[in-house]
């Protein structure tokens, strides 16, 4: 079958599978991961009501190698539901209701490596032929309430990494059932009431390295339980010796160290502990034995007692061993010990260590590693000063705490020190001007760090430095460090454009890890992506976790798939597509003019449109007064023909809104024809002049005479309108015509167009030049009264 037709018939198996859900199962409603994986290799079903197992009910997850059936209500268990997954590795079953299980089946799962029985109902411990099959079997978990003889008899031959018996209920127990077992660790959880009858821990002991001891509880006295431990520690072969959840009064636990120190056991570790009275100072030989690392983790103390003669904490101090570690103990102080000590690592971590501690302290002379990560430790300053009779540091961790930068004199490091983590304190800048100068490793990482220093060209050892989660808004000036780096860690900072010559300069850091920063994606950042393209093998996480944080509508795109267009970037580009964008329209404008004659529209247009606006304002009741016609026309007897049948008609048109003063049609006989014209005018609003060469030549002299004398000009040339119709040259008008030669150069008159198509638009808007909102009188009446 192909990994495609698997797919598909997994796929389809897995629809039918949810398609059959039932409400009361919390595997499809609750435990069902969201996004269900047919590749999915762990399950967990823990507490989840489960009752039985049907085949059906794995069948889907043909890859699993991790299910977790713990707390359950599973009665029965038949393995064959698992055959179908042959790469089932790691089984718990612990806390349901088994009380037994179908050995014949477990040869359906041959590979399994960890099986957890633990706090079920079974009975006895014993292990059926079957478990003999299972050779790949590493880990075993089981409960019981009796362990005979020979239960353990059929995994005998098998060597186990991890026992665990979880024995709280145990009542009987054969004496040397355990020696059976062949394993590394075994971890028991003593039964809860020790009695004659199940004190397992008298066998001798020679089945694991590694033993863990859980649930040891006594208020007063512990003799039974320190007669067990001492004889493991006795007559065992264990070295490693774990006790968790350990609730005693202190003394008892001094009488198990004191035990501890001279016996078979290298490391004991002591997690959970629970005082049950105060904690005094009490005198134990902690000369050097065969213990080489002793570990108190999770401790909860109660009252320090103080004795005249000794601060409790100094037993600690006191002990000769190499590898101390006190954690979570809330522990205040750790006294410089009296005597040259052996400690070679002291971890005190998650305590409450403050300023001052192994100030002046010479005794710690062989101390390698120094851990106070997460104490409430402050100056600064106080930590080289600590270090410089630490002749043989190599390891500093003194990350969360609350360390500032308060340097004022000059700092004086161990020499011997490589390895200085400082990270998640309140570190500034000027943290530069103090390093040990040997440090290969360096850890600023969360600190208040804004540019870094030139003074790191002292650090010629410098490998690795971490600077993530600072406040850096450029990448670090790689000349100015030491050409042994190889990693670089600026991730989480401020860095919105790094400089791409920046980054060249690192080129010879193997791994620079740069990808979460706030990158704002315009086109100064092009340069930088192309060079981090090229050194994509330096970068860690490149291109999937280098985004852009701005602009907003570019947030969460890769900077590797942001191209800017070439032209918004390049200057040259832009400049030069706006010039020639205005080449065009300058020259469509061109044409526009010189085919269309477009600025002769736009004069008509601007001609109408102001008229429009001063009809509207400029007339006065008195300039109305009289006035019969809305013009009169005067024009030259060679235009005759022009103001006859074009002019007149187009002006008056059918509707006669328009009333024009002809004093040829208008004529009163018995007067000049010059008192005929003047009338006329007078008559009118406005007057017509239909402005020629031939008009110059004859008649303009009289007109001007007349205007002369009414000052028609100056007055009101709202009122006169004059028209074009044929071009005349300057040189024609003679120099004594001076209003008209002004007239003319202001173009104050109306063209007549010698193109066909625009004479819509010249009488349109010579109509609106006429055109008034006037009362105009009675026609009855005579033109002259
Ligand atoms: C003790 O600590 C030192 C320094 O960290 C380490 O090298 C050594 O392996 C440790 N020894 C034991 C016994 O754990
Ligand atoms: C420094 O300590 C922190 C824990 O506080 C740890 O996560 C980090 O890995 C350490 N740095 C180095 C370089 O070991």
């Amino acid at each position: 079958m192909s990994d495609a037709h698997r797919f598909w018939l997994n796929f389809l198996l897995l629809y039918a599978f949810i398609a059959s859900i039932t409400p009361e199962d919390c595997f499809y409603s609750q435990k069902l991961p969201d996004k269900l994986s047919l590749l999915d290799t762990k399950l967990n079903l823990s507490y989840c009501n489960i009752t039985r197992l049907q085949p059906s009910t794995f069948r889907t997850y043909l890859n699993l190698q991790i299910l977790d059936l713990s707390y359950n209500a599973l009665e029965e268990l038949d393995f064959s539901v698992f055959q179908y997954h042959t790469a089932l590795e790691k089984l718990d079953i612990s806390h349901n209701k088994l009380r037994t299980i179908k050995c014949s089946s477990l040869r359906y799962i041959r590979g399994i490596t960890h099986v957890n029985m633990s706090y079920n109902y079974f009975e006895t411990a014993f292990l059926c032929k079957e478990f003999a099959t299972l050779t790949q079997l590493r880990h075993l978990g089981l409960s019981a309430t009796r362990i005979d003889r020979y239960d353990f008899v059929n995994i005998a031959h098998q060597a186990l990494e991890t026992i665990f018996l979880g024995l709280e209920h145990l009542q009987r127990y054969e004496s040397g059932s355990l020696q059976l077992l062949n394993t590394e660790k075994l971890h028991v959880v003593l039964p809860q009431v020790l009695t004659d009858s199940n004190l397992l821990l008298y066998d001798d002991f020679n089945i694991s390295t590694t033993l863990e001891i859980s649930h040891v509880l006594c208020e007063e006295t512990c003799d039974d339980t320190i007669r067990e431990v001492n004889m493991v520690i006795q007559k065992s072969k264990v070295s490693k010796l774990i006790l968790r959840n350990i609730t005693m009064p202190w003394h008892e636990m001094g009488k198990i160290l004191q035990l501890s120190w001279h016996s078979t056991i290298e490391y004991l570790t002591i997690h959970r502990f629970t005082f049950t009275n105060r904690f005094y100072y009490e005198y134990i030989d902690f000369s050097k034995g065969s213990l080489k690392s002793l570990t108190f983790e999770n401790v909860i103390p109660n009252v320090f007692l103080y004795s005249s003669v000794q601060h409790p904490l100094n037993i600690f101090s006191e002990m000769f061993v190499e590898n101390l570690t006190i954690s979570n103990a809330e522990l205040t102080y750790f006294s410089c010990p009296v005597k040259s000590s052996i400690f070679q690592s002291l971890v005190l971590t998650n305590n409450k260590l403050s300023d001052g501690i192994f100030q002046n302290c010479e005794t710690l002379t062989n101390i390698q590693f120094l851990n106070f990560q997460n104490n409430i430790l402050e100056r600064l300053s106080y930590i080289p000063s600590m270090t410089s009779t630490m002749q043989s540091l190599k390891h500093l961790d003194v990350s969360g705490n609350r360390l500032y930068t308060d340097f004022n004199t000059i700092c004086e490091w161990s020499e011997s020190l490589l390895v200085l983590n400082f990270s998640r304190n309140k570190i500034t800048d000027s943290i530069f001007n103090c390093l040990p100068t040997n440090v290969e490793i360096l850890d600023l990482s969360s600190n208040q760090i804004s540019s870094v220093g030139k003074e790191l060209n002292r650090l010629r050892s410098l490998k690795a430095l971490y600077l993530s989660s600072n406040q850096l808004s450029h990448i670090p000036d790689c000349s100015y460090i030491s050409t042994n780096l190889i990693y670089l860690n600026i991730d989480e900072n401020l860095i919105y454009s790094p400089s791409k010559e920046q980054l060249t300069k690192c080129q010879n850091v193997k791994q620079i890890i740069i990808g979460k920063n706030k990158y704002q994606c315009n086109c100064d950042l092009k340069a930088f992506t192309s060079t981090a393209e090229m050194l994509h093998e330096n970068l860690i996480g490149w291109p999937e976790s280098f985004m852009c944080e701005y602009p907003e509508e570019l947030k969460g795109v890769i900077l590797k798939n942001f191209h800017p267009s070439e032209i918004s970037c390049n200057i040259f580009i832009l400049v030069g597509l706006i010039v020639g964008t205005m080449v065009v329209l300058m020259i469509f404008m061109f044409f526009l003019c010189k085919y269309f004659d477009l600025p002769w529209y736009i004069r008509m247009i601007f001609q109408w449109l102001r008229r429009k606006y001063r009809v509207r304002n400029s007339y006065r009741d008195e300039d109305m007064m009289g006035k019969r016609f809305h013009a009169f026309i005067s024009y030259s007897q060679e235009d005759y023909e022009w103001v006859k049948h074009l002019l007149i008609p187009n002006i008056e048109k059918d509707d006669r809104s328009i009333k024009i003063c002809h004093h040829e049609r208008d004529f009163i006989a018995g007067k000049t024809i010059i008192e005929n014209i003047i009338n006329c005018i007078e008559k009118s609003f406005k007057s017509i002049f239909v402005l020629s060469p031939n008009f110059i030549q004859s008649e303009w002299c009289h007109y001007e005479l007349y205007f002369a004398q009414h000052s028609l000009f100056g007055k009101n040339s709202n009122n006169l309108i004059l028209i074009l119709l044929d071009p005349i040259p300057q040189y024609l008008i003679p120099n004594k015509y001076s209003k008209l030669k002004a007239i003319m150069k202001h173009r104050t008159y109306m063209e007549w167009p010698k193109v066909k198509g625009k004479h819509g638009l010249f009488w349109a808007n010579l109509r609106e030049a006429i055109q008034t909102d006037i009362p105009l009188e009675d026609e009855e009446t005579s033109v002259f009264n």
